[in-house]
């Protein structure tokens, strides 16, 4: 019994820990972007800064990629990739940083 109990608390301790695996990381997901847009969305010139810009505006940007609702030549096929909730984080992650 005693044993049992100890199962069950270890159990217990390590669920909250799989339950934050699961919620995505918006600086986790940033890092793909940053070969183009730039380390934290600072981006070199003639390419979208993605740094401060608010999140609502990135995740709509982002949905009509992903819809096919806005035209693009990379964009389109990666925001394909995306589910909500990680468009949602990196759009938190982006809009937190500074221009
Ligand atoms: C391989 C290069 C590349 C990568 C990686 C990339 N982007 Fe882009 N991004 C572009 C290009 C190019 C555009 C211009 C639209 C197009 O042609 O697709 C763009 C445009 C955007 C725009 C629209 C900006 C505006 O003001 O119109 C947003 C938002 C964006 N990217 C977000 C992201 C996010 C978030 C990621 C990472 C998940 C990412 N991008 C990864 C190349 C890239």
């Amino acid at each position: 019994m005693k044993r049992a109990l100890s199962v069950l608390a270890g159990l217990a301790a390590a669920l909250p820990l799989a339950a934050a695996a699961q919620t995505p990381n918006g600086r986790d997901l940033a890092a793909a972007c940053a070969i183009c847009h730039g380390t934290e969305g600072r981006a070199q010139p003639n390419m979208a800064v993605l740094a401060g810009v608010q999140k609502e505006q990135l995740a709509k940007l982002l949905v009509e990629f992903r819809d096919g609702r806005r035209p693009g030549t990379i964009m389109p096929k990666l925001a394909k990739g995306y589910t909500d909730a990680q468009i949602d984080a990196v759009s938190a992650f982006f809009a937190a940083q500074k221009k």
